[in-house]
């Protein structure tokens, strides 16, 4: 149990109220090579600014023109909007790194909580996109056991949770996110009225769903049922028992022992 827990790695991906944690396993212990020598300046407080940056890099899905249902514009003006959100990503690490702090602890406006908020929805605003787009699948395909297990223990049945993500989908402004809640061990769908609004802590994202207007506007306008219709039947199931073997049964196996 010593070696499991030392073997642990909780990584949160976001902070603030908006949280998705995950908890990776490793069989080797973490270690970062230690430097030298650290600079530290007069208006650096922490050593943030020392540790080096490796910019995060725009993700090929290979959807456009290949999902029916979705035109090939439609999936390509939306895959621009995605990257934006990662260059913002990497312009906000960026920033913060060198960000004046003389005013920092000011909590109606400095550049630096201007940055931390722009944060969480930079890193949201991409990571949610590349969940919903690896969620996407080109060819239609059916529920894998994992994920239908995980839905009849929580909804009942398969018709049950669609209706109910259906529901979500409907009445969300941002997202639905179908979760697994590392607190209670069940499956819920949540509701994000924007990237980093009504985000829950301590869930693992499933299966993800982008309801903003850009996702379905060339083609449908603001009829958004279609195109709910359309996502359901393109949902890449096979990803969402990856996702499942990599990020859920470690936890349920540790739980367990
Ligand atoms: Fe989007």
């Amino acid at each position: 149990m010593k070696n499991k827990a030392k073997n642990l790695i909780i990584v949160t991906l976001l902070i603030s109220n908006s949280i998705f944690i995950i908890l990776l396993y490793r069989q080797t212990p973490i270690t970062r090579p230690l430097q030298d020598t650290i600079e530290v300046s007069d208006t650096t407080k922490t050593t943030e600014a020392q540790i080096p940056l490796q910019a995060y890099t725009v993700k090929q899905f290979d959807l456009a023109g290949n999902i029916s249902g979705l035109s090939k514009e439609q999936i390509e003006q939306h895959e621009k909007l995605y990257a934006g959100y990662v260059k913002k990503r990497n312009e906000i690490m960026q920033a913060l790194k060198t960000v004046d702090r003389t005013d920092a602890a000011n909590r109606t406006y400095s550049p630096f909580r201007a940055l931390k908020i722009a944060e969480t929805y930079a890193v949201n605003g991409a990571l949610l996109h590349e969940l919903y787009f690896q969620n996407l699948g080109i060819q239609s395909t059916t529920i894998g056991p994992r994920m239908k297990q995980l839905v009849v223990d929580n909804f009942g049945s398969l018709e049950a949770f669609k209706n109910d993500f259906m529901d979500c989908g409907g009445c969300a402004r941002g997202w639905v996110v179908t979760a697994y809640s590392i607190d209670d061990g069940r499956l819920h769908n949540f509701v994000l009225e924007e990237h980093n609004q009504n985000v829950p802590v301590m869930i693992i994202p499933l299966l993800v769903l982008d309801v903003y207007e850009h996702a379905y506007m060339i083609d449908y306008g603001i009829a958004r049922n279609p195109y709910l219709q359309v996502f359901w039947n393109h949902i890449a199931w096979n990803v969402i028992e990856e996702r499942i073997i990599k990020l859920v049964e470690p936890l349920r196996k540790e739980v367990a022992t």
